[in-house]
């Protein structure tokens, strides 16, 4: 499987883990973050090609996109996962540069990447394009209002995006996970899912059958209620 895929937030977490499990499957990975160190070593570890960007910029967003597919040739897997929240924060606390900051990472990054792969895979009637948003987006939690709203928008815009796509042969996938202990929050949670898990259940999504499109992945760790 010598699929061409980008996958952002790649240097942590749950997309180190995919870059990891997608290139020994024998993907033709372009990974991003926004640490240059991290991408550098994981560019290294991998042996594939990427770049450091920070999906705040929407300019840097468009041409990662650009960049990508020049050194891959062409791109058949987009993996927005790049994500991030501030922290727990009543709302009294919140303020316009945090809405600001979060809708610029969290949201419109993703709309453009996933704009930039649309234009890209639908001649080919073909391609595929991941979206990890949270299962933050399938209930409510106080004190979590800003990563929330946007992890809602995310969800209603890959719905949106699903019902496009699909009219020119591309797959569209939303990704809900519960918890997962990485470096997303301060605090270690082991009894949250491992990075590994979380990233082989979107694995098993982007080597579905052809003729499969799993449109929405939702899962947990097994202490979590919130269902
Ligand atoms: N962990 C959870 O419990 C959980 C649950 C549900 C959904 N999610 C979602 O899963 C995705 C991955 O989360 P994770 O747990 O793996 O988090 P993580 O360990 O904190 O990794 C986040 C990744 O996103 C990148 N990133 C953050 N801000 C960026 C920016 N401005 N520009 C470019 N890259 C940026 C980081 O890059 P650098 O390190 O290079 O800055 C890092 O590679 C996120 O979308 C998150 O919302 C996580």
């Amino acid at each position: 499987m010598c699929k061409a895929t980008l996958i952002t937030g790649a240097t942590r977490g749950i997309g180190r883990e995919l870059a990891r499990q997608l290139q020994a499957a024998g993907f033709n990975l372009f990974i991003t973050g926004r640490n240059p160190q991290l991408v550098a070593s994981l560019k290294q570890e991998l042996g594939c090609a990427g770049t450091a960007a920070d999906l705040a910029d929407p300019e840097a967003v468009v041409s990662l996109f650009a960049t990508a597919r020049q050194a891959l040739g062409r791109i058949d897997v987009l993996v927005n996962n790049a994500g991030f929240n501030k922290g727990k924060d009543p709302l009294e606390k919140v303020t316009a540069e945090d809405l600001d900051a979060s809708y610029a990472v969290n949201v419109r990054a993703v709309i453009l990447l996933s704009r930039e792969a649309l234009k890209d895979m639908a001649p080919r009637r073909s391609g595929h394009i991941v979206n990890v948003i949270s299962s933050i987006a399938r209930t409510k939690m106080e004190n979590y209002s800003v990563y929330s709203t946007m992890k809602y928008a995310l969800h209603g815009f890959t719905g949106c995006l699903a019902k496009e796509a699909r009219q020119v042969g591309v797959k569209v996938t939303g990704v809900y996970p519960g918890g997962v202990d990485t470096t997303f929050r301060p605090n270690a949670r082991p009894d949250y899912m491992r990075p590994e898990s979380a990233a082989r259940m979107i694995v098993q999504c982007i080597t579905a059958p052809e003729d499969v499109v799993v449109h929405e992945l939702v899962y947990r760790p097994i202490i979590e209620t919130n269902f």
